[in-house]
């Protein structure tokens, strides 16, 4: 019901869907190599109908991973300052990693990535090639486009035209942004409505009353963490995974300390500021 013009006709690519909502697991591609245009269309296609792709048993060298990130994009810079990720000599790059002697993990709530810039990033690239030897560390998605199909009219009514602030402070400390965006946006792409607020980045509703904003955001966010339009992705040593970061969220589950848990992030310029 929430996977509109899904597509079975990729001629190189196969795609297999994860859960009946979110993800699809892609095959038949090595991204090791560079790719052929028709790999290429089919991968941006799938992630438009799917919102991620999961991919397994890639071993991939930095190189691979931005080359492979270039294909959706510019490759754009974090704009936190203290995250729980570390830089690496490429500023494009950041290491994910978690276990031993670093008791913390980024991302462990519901969020889109960097909604507090001004132009968030479209999409994250994710590579792991070390999973935790308890079985845990999966990430969670969630589908916005679904979150927003499953309210009510006069819901959708309500929230249509408000804006919310989202403050990266919050997050990263103080000199990174903050934005003020639509509570409902459009998907620059696929044209369809979403639920842009998240737990992690979103302060209040601007045009009512702190109170009843604090009761509208509690409700929302824990309604785009439901269970009916996520998923969890459970990794594999090498596997691999792009999210469209303007209709999904996502949440990295800290069950698994202090096993390792490491692998490498990018990200994906935005182009345009999310509009109604
Ligand atoms: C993130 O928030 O981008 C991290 C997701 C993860 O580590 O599973």
């Amino acid at each position: 019901m929430h996977r509109q013009n899904v597509s079975t006709d990729y001629r190189s690519i196969t795609v297999a869907p994860y859960n009946p909502t979110i993800g699809a697991v892609i095959g038949n591609v090595d991204l090791t190599c560079p790719l052929m245009e028709i790999e290429v269309v089919e991968l941006q296609r799938a992630l438009t109908e799917h919102l991620v792709l999961f991919f397994r048993d890639q071993r991939l060298s930095l190189g691979d991973q931005l080359r492979f990130a270039e294909y959706f994009g510019k490759i754009g810079r974090h704009v936190g300052r203290k995250t729980n990720s570390e830089p690496t000599d490429d500023p494009r790059i950041r290491r994910f990693h978690s276990g031993g002697n670093k008791l913390d993990v980024s991302g462990n709530v519901w969020h889109s990535d960097q909604s507090c810039a001004p132009v968030p990033p479209l999409a994250s690239v994710l590579y792991l090639h070390t999973v935790p030897a308890n079985g845990g560390g999966d990430t969670a998605f969630a589908n916005m486009y679904a979150a927003y199909e499953a309210l009510s009219g006069r819901m959708k009514c309500y929230l249509d035209g408000l804006t919310a602030t989202h403050e990266g402070a919050r997050v990263f400390g103080e000199g990174t942004p903050s934005a003020v965006h639509p509570v409902v946006v459009r998907h620059p792409e696929s044209g369809r409505k979403l639920l842009y607020v998240n737990n992690c980045f979103t302060t209040r509703i601007n045009e009512i009353a702190r109170e009843e904003s604090d009761a509208i955001l509690r409700f929302l966010f824990e309604h785009c963490g439901r269970p009916e339009w996520s998923t969890r992705f459970r990794w594999k040593p090498h596997s691999h995974a792009i999210w469209d970061n303007s209709c999904t969220q996502h949440r990295a589950i800290a069950d698994y300390l202090p096993n390792i848990r490491s692998g490498y992030r990018v990200q994906i310029e935005g182009e345009l500021a999310p509009t109604r």
